[in-house]
């Protein structure tokens, strides 16, 4: 067993453990990837101040997000299919979350459905939501949500329709995988991943199969979306979706100023500034460069959180002193589960968050609130 020591491990991990489908559809964006490259390499071009001699004992990462307090400004992000990645995943996912301390998001698209994860967590998870044509469907989800206790309705807004990612296209995706002889070749190389598949039921999009008619036997993720993400998705939607949830709303999705203003003034919670981890507009700027525009416009009267690219508690240290109050992880949590399961999944909040409480004390800060672009080299951050 390897020594794992950063985040880049398990992702090596996670690609000799998880069958090529699924590893690619985890580390792949759309088109060119312009984006998705992007949002991970206009983090490094951030630099630091190297702060010294300054008292460090007692520091801290913990902080809230949406008033719910969080052992550090990080949250895992929502992710469709997180339960092929390793049997059961967002059940695992969702636990390790809750031990230590971080809010864990369900995507509408997950494989374990909304009362399966609430049956085996403890804390309140969130849920994400995608806008369906069918808004009886809709409803009913928020509802499920609802009863089963969610603490946050995270709304996608970036996802009306799909991104064109190559590979999943060329890999043919499906959940589960299609026994054609090149996939059945590679399954025969994840003797791990195959026993976890046999031992667990689990294996269809958990939220949606058994709950609309005639998806019972659904296997293409292509067509269920291409049917039914709706196009038609607009901030008329929002307000009734905030009406019928009546809870705490968290916008996803928004990289302009202009939509920014437009999620003030639908009275959200929340909103994250992402492009989907680089999965759909290909060619759109990265959310680390479009949030500090974000944050000096609306950070007085919003939450603002982010996602997209972070890798280390780095990333969420420079993300936070450039106006997030929360971060996402997608893919590092995704590496981490793929890798080695649940303990994989708090590896990897072990990392980030000792890479962080570190960098707070090189840079000369105890608290999260301390951490603004005053630790940040002028001149290498985006204003
Ligand atoms: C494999 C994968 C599946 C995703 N599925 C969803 C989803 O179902 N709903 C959603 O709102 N975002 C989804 N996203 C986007 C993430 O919530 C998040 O915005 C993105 O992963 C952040 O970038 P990062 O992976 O670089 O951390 C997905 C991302 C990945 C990598």
């Amino acid at each position: 067993m390897p020594v794992i020591t950063h985040i880049e491990d398990l992702r090596v991990l996670a690609k000799k453990r998880v069958p090529r489908m699924f590893y690619d559809y985890a580390d792949s964006g759309s088109w060119t990837e312009s984006t998705y490259r992007a949002n991970e390499q206009d983090f490094q071009a951030i630099k630091l101040r190297q702060r010294v001699a300054v008292d460090m004992e007692g520091r801290s990462t913990a902080t809230t997000m949406v008033g719910v307090p969080v052992a550090m400004p990080v949250a895992i992000a929502p992710t469709g299919l997180t339960g092929m990645q390793h049997a059961d995943g967002e059940i695992l996912a969702a636990r390790a979350a809750e031990r230590f301390g971080i809010p864990f998001t369900l995507s509408t698209m997950s494989i374990c459905s909304i009362e399966d994860v609430a049956a085996h967590t403890q804390a309140p998870f969130w849920f994400q939501l995608y806008v369906m044509r069918d808004r009886d469907f809709i409803e009913r989800l928020i509802d499920r949500a609802k009863a089963a206790g969610c603490g946050a309705l995270v709304l996608t807004l970036d996802l009306q329709i799909l991104g064109q990612r190559h590979k999943d296209l060329k890999n043919g995706l499906s959940a589960p995988p299609k026994l054609t002889l090149p996939n059945l070749l590679n399954l025969a190389t994840k003797p791990r991943w195959c026993l976890g598949m046999l031992g667990t039921r689990r294996r269809g999009f958990g939220n949606i199969v058994g709950h609309v008619r005639g998806v019972a036997d659904m296997s293409s993720l292509g067509a269920w979306t291409a049917q039914q993400f709706d196009p038609r998705l607009n901030w008329k939607d929002v307000e009734w979706i905030k009406k019928r949830w009546g809870g705490k709303l968290i916008l996803k999705g928004i990289q302009d100023v202009e939509d920014a203003r437009l999620a003030v003034a639908s009275g959200a919670d929340a909103l994250i500034v992402s492009n989907h981890g680089g999965r759909q507009l290909d060619g759109a700027e990265s959310s680390i460069r479009a949030l500090p525009a974000i944050a000096a416009e609306v950070g007085s009267r919003i939450e603002v959180h982010m996602d997209g690219g972070i890798r280390s508690g780095q990333d969420v240290l420079k993300a936070v002193a450039l106006g997030a109050r929360g971060t996402y992880i997608g893919r590092a949590f995704l590496y981490g589960l793929g890798a080695m399961g649940e303990a994989g999944v708090t590896k990897a909040l072990e990392i980030i968050h000792k890479e962080l409480d570190l960098t707070m004390a090189f840079c000369g800060r105890k608290r999260v609130a301390e951490l603004g672009t005053d630790i940040l080299l002028p001149g290498s951050f985006p204003t």
